[in-house]
């Protein structure tokens, strides 16, 4: 059975436009693309800007009475009934190098509720397009998805990004490091909106991000709570697209993470690690007990 099969309302022509400005953004990686500074780190191509702009005028045809909030700068019908999300391109920084790992993201909100009510994301180097309306699952490919059965943290992989702005005002590196030492690991791809798909797809058990916005969260939640996962802010309260608070899992682990951001929070439960200094001294000691 196939997702068109199922009377889906937005997503058969959104993901038609999502694989387009994939598509062109699969040209643009080949090609290679030049690369400009919106600040210090933070990166823009041609190839989110030209994305972006397919993305507006296919939407405007498509669906003449929404609204588009995009990345790069369209904001469009903002007093619509509905309103796309759009992240023409996440993981700008991976693409900019020439790391194969980045996505179109389009997430619809239905203002009155602040609910997502349709989600697609395409990843063009994997041919991978995600899709989700509410009420109706969540599905790869066509084919439906669910989130892990994968039952505690200790058994888990977890995702997570740190942000190219304000780097310094960032407390995430400690949680990466408690993560680490909890789960199987943490991996940091650089596509927010990959990690909620990989975690509805099974492939991740949870995603946790300070600061994201919601056109790199729009898609990708909605896509976890229809494969059955679930979204909160980091102290378990309800998850909304203004909330700057991203945590996503496959539901059974989040009572322990939610637990785990608490004693974080509180000083409590921080795992000691060696400063350099403190390794390097240990190092010399070693070596010259060895002679
Ligand atoms: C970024 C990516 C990255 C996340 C950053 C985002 P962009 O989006 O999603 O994984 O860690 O916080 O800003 O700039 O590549 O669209
Ligand atoms: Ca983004
Ligand atoms: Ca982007």
């Amino acid at each position: 059975m196939s997702e068109v099969d199922e009377g889906l309302v937005w997503v058969p022509k959104a993901a038609e436009i999502a694989r387009e400005a994939g598509a062109r953004l699969r040209e643009f990686f080949a090609q290679g693309v030049e690369t400009e500074y919106k600040g210090d780190v933070d990166l823009v191509t041609v190839a989110d800007r030209t994305a972006e702009k397919l993305i507006r005028e296919r939407l405007a045809v498509a669906f003449p009475e929404h609204g588009i909030y995009g990345e790069e700068g369209t904001r469009e019908r903002m007093d619509g009934e509905f309103r796309w999300y759009v992240d023409p391109l996440d993981g700008t920084t991976n693409f900019a190098h020439g790391f194969p790992q980045f996505c179109v993201s389009m997430g619809l909100e239905q203002r009155a509720t602040e609910k997502v009510v349709a989600g697609v994301i395409y990843d063009p180097m994997r041919d991978e397009l995600y899709t989700a309306e509410r009420g109706r699952g969540a599905w790869l490919n066509g084919k439906p998805i669910h989130v892990s059965r994968t039952p505690v943290l200790a058994e888990s992989l977890v995702s997570t990004g740190f942000p190219s702005r304000k780097r310094h005002d960032s407390p995430n590196i400690h949680f990466y490091h408690e993560f680490t030492l909890r789960s199987h690991g943490v991996r940091r791809a650089g596509s927010a909106a990959l990690d909620l798909a990989f975690v509805a797809a099974g492939r991740l058990e949870a995603f946790w991000e300070f600061n994201l916005n919601p056109w790199d969260t729009a898609a990708g939640v909605l896509l976890v709570e229809e494969a059955g996962g679930r979204l909160s802010d980091f102290a378990g309260g309800e998850f909304q697209l203004d909330s700057r608070e991203t945590l996503a899992s496959n539901g059974l682990i989040h009572g322990e993470l939610v637990e785990l951001f608490k004693n974080m929070f509180a000083g409590r439960d921080l795992s000691p690690i060696p400063t350099p200094q403190e390794f390097a001294l240990a190092r010399a000691e070693r070596a010259a007990a060895a002679g």
